[in-house]
């Protein structure tokens, strides 16, 4: 069987707090924008797509993180995600998550692990 990982970054290109990687999955039936970050050493991925209006979070191109290096923050209006969990903690769509997306860091390398039940 193939396997279908997709490599998104090599491990130290994501700093603890800071500039994310951005790539794209095949998601229910289209491309979509994502992201990975990582957060007290755990690499996060999620789909890029703010849960108030559908618009990318990152308000330069790999930024996620606010000041603080501590929440995740949508350009638009700064609706604050947890990074650990994408819970949205604070601002417009607070109480809502975004869609996290499995991977896992292997070798230095970090993959996305498509679902093959949510791709097609
Ligand atoms: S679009 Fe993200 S907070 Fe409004």
């Amino acid at each position: 069987m193939a396997d279908a990982r997709q490599l998104i970054a090599r491990s130290d290109e994501l700093a603890d707090g800071g500039k994310g990687v951005r790539f794209t999955v095949h998601w229910q039936g289209e491309q979509a924008a994502a992201f990975a970050v990582r957060h007290q050493g755990v690499v996060h991925a999620y789909l890029n797509r703010c849960r108030h209006v559908p618009t990318e979070l990152d308000w330069q191109d790999g930024r996620f993180f606010d000041s603080s290096g501590l929440y995740l923050i949508c350009s638009l209006h700064g609706a604050l995600y947890r990074p650990d969990s994408g819970l949205c903690i604070a601002g417009p769509c607070s109480g809502r998550s975004l869609q996290s997306l499995a991977v896992e860091e292997c070798d230095g390398h970090v993959y996305y692990l498509p679902d093959p039940t949510i791709q097609a």
